[in-house]
């Protein structure tokens, strides 16, 4: 039977990571913090026919994938089931009857294999994604995440604490680039839509930052710049104007990601940090990774960027963060059920 009081710790476990939070179903394999597979299997076309994500449908297309796409990261990763040592998985946050999906294999997996359970909550994921780029890294470092439903900088002390230096108080930076996306017309998945118009587009229509200081804390807030947007648009139609489609995208980049920027140096400088790094979505953005380059260098700070690819939802993130729970001795019971919301904190 599963006991998680009997299972020995080694220093450099083979771990399996699975995600199934929203339209990937992602596995991966990692030895210690050495990365040997990771594969995806996406629904974002299918869903892209309904302008977003439609969770019956994930749900749907995780169950049909979820079987192969372990297949071909223990393939790819050239070891065999019986030499897996922990199965982490996404738990939450996420869309329920997705997150279900992956859970319940992965418990199966668990029990069949007789290794620890280990409860992976998916932004610590994005967070432990640097770990992968750099197997050296250690904290203290200060962390950027901006996903489709987090933004915040983060005082990563240690590995399993952290400070929250500033957060979003309304919307997240992955979800105004989508809403934004909207507005122009453009296809699912937004946020590198709008990336590819901005490209070809000048950074001149007047749009307001999105930070917002208070007195504790460092406030992000992007409803007002989603508004702003849609104003711009909206008059500039009823008076008959062109609208640029490209010179909004791109106004819009700027004034999203600028702040982002400048704010996570400034977090790194004031708390004399002298190592940066960045994990979720909206890190997949071209001009938010050259600013972010740029202002690091200038400060003499020394900047960890996980691959674009690893910046997106994955499971080498998950697996990362398995690690770290590993090591601590960490494991989940199999009766862990699955959460829609889990706080950053
Ligand atoms: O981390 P992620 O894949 O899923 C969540 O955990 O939410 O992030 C998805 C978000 C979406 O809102 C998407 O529009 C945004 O990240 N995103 C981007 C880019 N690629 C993905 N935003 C801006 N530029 C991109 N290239
Ligand atoms: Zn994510």
């Amino acid at each position: 039977m599963y006991d998680k009081s009997t299972f020995k710790i080694k220093s450099e476990p083979v771990i399996l990571g699975l995600e199934s939070s929203c339209d990937e179903t992602a596995a991966a394999v990692i030895k210690g913090r050495k990365l040997l597979s990771s594969k995806i299997i996406s629904s974002a076309t299918e869903q892209a026919k309904f302008g977003g994500v439609v969770p019956e449908i994930a749900s749907r297309a995780h169950t049909e994938a979820v079987d192969d796409v372990v297949k071909q990261a223990v393939d790819a990763a050239g070891i065999a089931l019986k030499d897996i040592d922990a199965v982490a998985v996404t738990y939450g946050a996420g869309l329920l009857g997705a997150l279900l999906v992956g859970l319940s294999f992965a418990k199966s997996l668990a029990f069949t294999l007789g290794v620890p359970l280990i409860a992976v909550n998916h932004i610590r994921g994005h967070l432990a994604a640097a770990y992968l780029v750099d197997e050296t890294l250690k904290p203290p470092f200060i962390s950027l995440l901006a996903s489709g439903g987090h933004t915040a900088v983060l005082h990563v002390k240690n590995y399993t604490q952290f400070d929250v230096l500033g957060s979003t108080c309304d919307d997240a930076a992955g979800e105004a680039f989508d809403k934004v996306a909207r507005v122009l017309g453009l296809e699912y998945p937004g946020g590198v839509n709008v990336e590819r118009l901005a490209q070809c587009g000048e950074n001149d229509v007047p749009l307001p930052k999105c930070t917002v200081k208070n007195s504790q804390t460092l406030q992000f807030s992007y409803s007002g710049l989603k508004t702003a947007v849609i104003n711009y648009c909206h008059t500039a139609r009823q008076k008959g104007a062109e609208v640029v489609k490209e010179n909004v995208a791109c106004s819009f980049q700027h004034a999203a990601v600028d702040s982002l920027v400048k704010k996570t140096v400034e977090c790194a400088v004031e708390r004399g940090v002298k190592i940066v790094t960045a994990g979720g979505g909206v890190i997949a953005n071209g001009y938010l990774r050259q600013t972010l380059q740029e202002e690091c260098a200038k400060h003499g700070l020394k900047l960890i960027l996980p691959e674009k690819k690893f910046c997106t939802d994955n499971a080498a993130m998950i697996a990362s963060e398995g690690l770290i729970q590993y090591l601590n001795g960490n494991f989940a019971d199999l009766n862990l059920n699955a959460k829609a919301q889990i706080p950053l904190a």
